[in-house]
């Protein structure tokens, strides 16, 4: 099973990142991924910071091993939450939605890794010049919030535009995602969709028997109008996005119904009213399987694909 240069980087054995996901990677399933031998990452969202110190003292007591924390830059709780982690340094900091360049140099200085997720090249060359250690380019094949940049078009142009090393992450789901992500220059891969159905992943059963069912064409972009996009699973709630978008109501309104509906679709289990986030890979999950098995599976099916290469080309 091959290494790249990001398991040195961050010292873990396979170049898989969990990607960090508010309500939905929570201690359990990124330790079980760090444990596994991929990166595991709490994703933090906009909870409250005590929520964090907790994740991040269950994370402890499951995994010696190096984990992540994603810090979403717009959370009411920005400041708490980067002196929780200044105290409590973790192995990784992966940033969205913004510029952490201000928080850079202390998180730096208590040894964790700075990787922000990049949608575009010129967020990533702004970036580079606060001295962060590697980007994650998200295409927007991905779940959750997303730029208008596929992964196949992005990853190569900031892989050409930074010399620091780049992951890929939307739209990966197996060994043929990993091995593409290489080619496109990558030095790993970053992956939400799939594990949303990894047996530790804590969101309910419902959501996750709504992951598996769905088909290729089943996710669809909510909110474009505010600015903030989301791919997310198409029920009753992207519905009354839809009519609302197209009736022109105000973006404040249209921001408004999504205001707490990740944490109903996740945490509570409303799969018609909630925010089901998930990528264009959905369709590719078929089953729950634990986090361990879901890295050999990608491992072991990439080095399939790099032995099989030569012989595609005739
Ligand atoms: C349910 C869900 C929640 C997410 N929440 C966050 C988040 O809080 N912060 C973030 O930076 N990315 C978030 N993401 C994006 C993932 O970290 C990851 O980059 C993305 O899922 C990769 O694409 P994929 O879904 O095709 O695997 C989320 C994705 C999903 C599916």
């Amino acid at each position: 099973m091959f290494r790249t240069t990001l398991c040195d980087l961050l010292g873990i054995e396979y170049p898989i990142i969990q990607g960090g996901m508010a309500w939905v990677s929570t201690a359990e399933l990124a330790a079980a991924v760090s444990e596994s031998g991929g990166l595991g990452v709490i994703g933090s969202g906009a909870a409250p910071p005590g929520w964090l110190r907790e994740q991040l003292h269950k994370t402890r007591r499951l995994t010696k091993k190096p984990f992540g924390v994603n810090v979403m830059l717009l959370s009411p709780y920005l400041a708490e939450i980067m002196a929780i982690l200044l105290e409590e340094p973790v192995a990784v900091v992966t940033t969205g939605a913004g510029n952490p360049g201000k928080y850079i140099p202390a998180l730096r200085e208590a040894g964790t890794k700075v990787i922000p997720v990049v949608s575009s090249v010129a967020l990533a060359k702004r970036l580079t010049r606060s001295g962060v250690d590697a980007f994650i380019a998200e295409g927007m094949e991905s779940g959750g919030h997303i730029g208008d940049l596929t992964t196949m078009a992005l990853v190569p142009q900031v892989v050409d535009a930074v010399d620091i090393p780049v992951i890929a992450a939307g739209g990966i789901y197996d060994g043929r995602g990993l091995v593409a992500a290489l080619a496109l220059g990558a030095v790993g891969v970053q992956m939400g969709t799939r594990f949303m159905c990894a047996q530790e992943c804590t969101i309910p059963q419902k959501v996750k028997d709504f992951v598996i069912k769905a088909k290729d064409r089943d996710t669809t972009i909510s909110g474009t109008s505010t600015g903030h996009p989301v791919r997310c699973l198409r029920n009753k709630l992207t519905r009354k996005y839809d009519e609302m978008e197209k009736s022109g109501t105000p973006p404040e309104e249209i921001e408004n119904l999504g205001m707490g509906s990740l944490r109903l679709a996740m945490v509570e289990g409303d799969i018609e009213y909630g925010t089901v986030m998930a990528g264009q890979v959905c369709a590719m999950v078929k089953k729950v399987q634990p986090a361990r098995e879901i890295i050999l599976d990608i491992m072991n099916s990439a080095d399939s694909v790099l032995s099989c290469l030569n012989d595609q080309v005739v």
